[in-house]
């Protein structure tokens, strides 16, 4: 699939974090994979370790593959900025590069539904490319587009405008690969929800 392939070689950072979101689960944990896209590799990741996955996304052909690719999850169309209140409440929830290039209002928005979605104390993990705020237009599979300003002091401050606890902010840089000889960094959000 075109959209796997934009990012062979480049998952391991993503990879990584989510084992060590499994580890920290119990066996058969409710975890949300918001923006799941194909199912890969996170949803694939955790069902494989034990969790019990529910995806969702905005895209019906992404959730076909997702189905197809991941027979163990459960995949449901859903825009995380819509009517949420039927997906239910998660040990955790995982967002991988799905909050992308928002203003930061729009952002803090989708992080207080991502907190919405996790039980009290329960773990958000989040995934965003960092970008300096260029000018520069950014090339993406078959569109180009003007990236927003993230940086990871942005993160924090976004996590904390959202009632997040924030754990920790990594920045990774990625590996190259075949059509994308300069990646950059992501950003890594690790942040609890409050209990009680
Ligand atoms: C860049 S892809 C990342 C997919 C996957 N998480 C990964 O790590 O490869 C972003 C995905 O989020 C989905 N998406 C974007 N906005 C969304 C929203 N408001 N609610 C649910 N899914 C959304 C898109 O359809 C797309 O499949």
């Amino acid at each position: 699939m075109k959209y796997e392939e934009a990012f062979a070689g480049q998952r391991q950072t993503q990879i990584d974090a989510v084992e060590e979101l499994s580890s920290r689960l119990a066996p058969g944990s409710h975890v949300l994979d918001v923006g799941c896209a194909s199912g890969r590799p996170t949803s694939e990741q955790l069902c494989a370790n034990g969790m019990n996955v529910t995806g969702i996304d905005v895209s019906q052909v992404m959730l076909d593959h997702a189905r197809r690719q991941v027979p163990a999850g459960r995949f449901v169309l859903a825009d995380l900025f819509g009517d949420t209140t039927g997906l239910g409440v998660y040990d955790a929830v995982a967002c991988m590069y799905c909050l992308v290039n928002l203003p930061e209002d729009r952002f803090v928005d989708g992080l207080r539904r991502l907190a919405g979605l996790v039980r009290p104390g329960g773990i958000l993990l989040l995934a965003v490319p960092e970008f300096r705020g260029t000018e520069e237009e950014v090339r993406f599979v078959d569109w180009t587009y003007q990236p927003q300003r993230c940086l990871s002091e942005d993160l924090r401050r976004y996590a904390v405008l959202a009632g997040l606890e924030t754990e920790r902010v990594e920045v990774h840089a990625e590996p190259a690969s075949r059509g994308r000889p300069n990646p950059g960094n992501s950003l890594y959000l690790w942040a609890n929800t409050r209990t009680a």
